[in-house]
C-alpha cells in the first residue's frame, strides 16, 4: 500500500492508474470495523482502492471536538493495508487549505433536520472537503457508512447538483453486539453512555415494529421509545 500526503503525488498515482476503476473511502481516520467494512466492499469492487484520512477542520464548529478528535495513524495505516487499500492519501491542513477558502458552499435542503439542525456549517464543510477529494482522486465509485444517513443524503446531491461522474455506494452500519452503531467517537463514551446509547437503537427498532405492526401516529410511537429505558 502506497502512502501520499500530497496533492501533487496523489494526483501522478491517479494518472498512472488513469485506465482502471477506482473506489474512494473517505474518513477521518480512527478506523473502527464500520470504515473497514467500507475499503473491503471498495476493494472487491474496484481495481484500485484510496482510502483518504483527513480530520477536516472545516466541518467542526468553533465549540467542537476538532481539538480532541481521536486521531491514530500508525493503526489506520496499518489497518488500510490490511483490509484492502491500495493507496492511503493523508495530507496535511496546509496541504487540502493553503489558504482560507474564497468559495463557499451554501445547503438549501436536506440540513434542516438532525444533525444539520444543531450543527450550523457542519455539511457546508463536508461538501467543501469532498468536492477538492473527488477533484484529487477522481473515482468511479465512493463509499459511505449509512450511519452518517443525512450526510449520506447530502453527499447524493452534491454528485447529482455538481455532476460528479461518481457512483454513491451506501454500506449498511456496523453495530456493536449491544446494538450501539460502530463509530470512532465511541471511545470517549463513559460506561454509563455506553450502556444507555443502545437504546437509540432499540427504540429505533421499535418504532419500525410498530409501524409495520399499523401504528400511525407518531406521538404514540415517539413515547414508546422515550419509555424503553426509563
Ligand atoms: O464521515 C466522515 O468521516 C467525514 O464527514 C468525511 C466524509 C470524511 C468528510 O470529511
Amino acid at each position: 500500500m502506497q502512502i501520499i500526503r500530497t496533492i501533487k503525488k496523489m494526483k501522478q498515482a491517479i494518472k498512472i492508474h488513469a485506465a482502471e476503476q477506482i473506489g474512494f473511502v473517505p474518513t477521518m481516520g480512527f478506523f473502527h470495523e464500520g470504515h473497514l467494512e467500507l475499503m473491503r466492499q471498495a476493494h472487491k469492487e474496484n481495481d484500485i482502492t484510496v482510502v483518504s484520512v483527513f480530520v477536516n477542520p472545516m466541518q467542526f464548529g468553533p465549540n467542537e471536538d476538532f481539538e480532541s478528535y481521536p486521531r491514530d495513524e500508525q493503526r489506520d495505516i496499518e489497518l488500510a493495508s490490511e483490509n484492502g487499500a491500495d493507496i492511503i492519501f493523508m495530507p496535511s491542513i496546509e496541504e487540502m487549505y493553503p489558504r482560507s477558502p474564497i468559495i463557499s458552499m451554501d445547503i438549501l435542503e436536506r440540513t434542516n433536520v438532525l444533525c444539520g439542525k444543531s450543527r450550523p456549517g457542519h455539511f457546508a464543510g463536508v461538501v467543501t472537503v469532498l468536492s477538492k477529494l473527488f477533484h484529487i482522486i477522481q473515482p468511479q465509485k465512493v463509499y459511505f457508512g449509512m450511519k452518517d444517513a443525512q450526510q449520506t443524503a447530502v453527499v447524493a446531491a452534491l454528485i447529482e447538483d455538481l455532476n460528479f461522474p461518481i457512483e454513491l455506494v451506501g454500506v449498511p452500519t456496523v453495530r456493536e453486539p449491544s446494538g450501539l452503531a460502530k463509530s470512532s467517537r465511541n471511545v470517549r463514551l463513559s460506561e454509563k453512555e455506553k450502556s444507555e446509547a443502545p437504546s437509540l437503537y432499540q427504540a429505533l427498532q421499535l418504532g419500525r415494529k410498530m409501524v409495520l405492526d399499523g401504528e400511525t401516529n407518531p406521538a404514540i410511537i415517539k413515547k414508546r421509545g422515550q419509555q424503553l429505558h426509563c
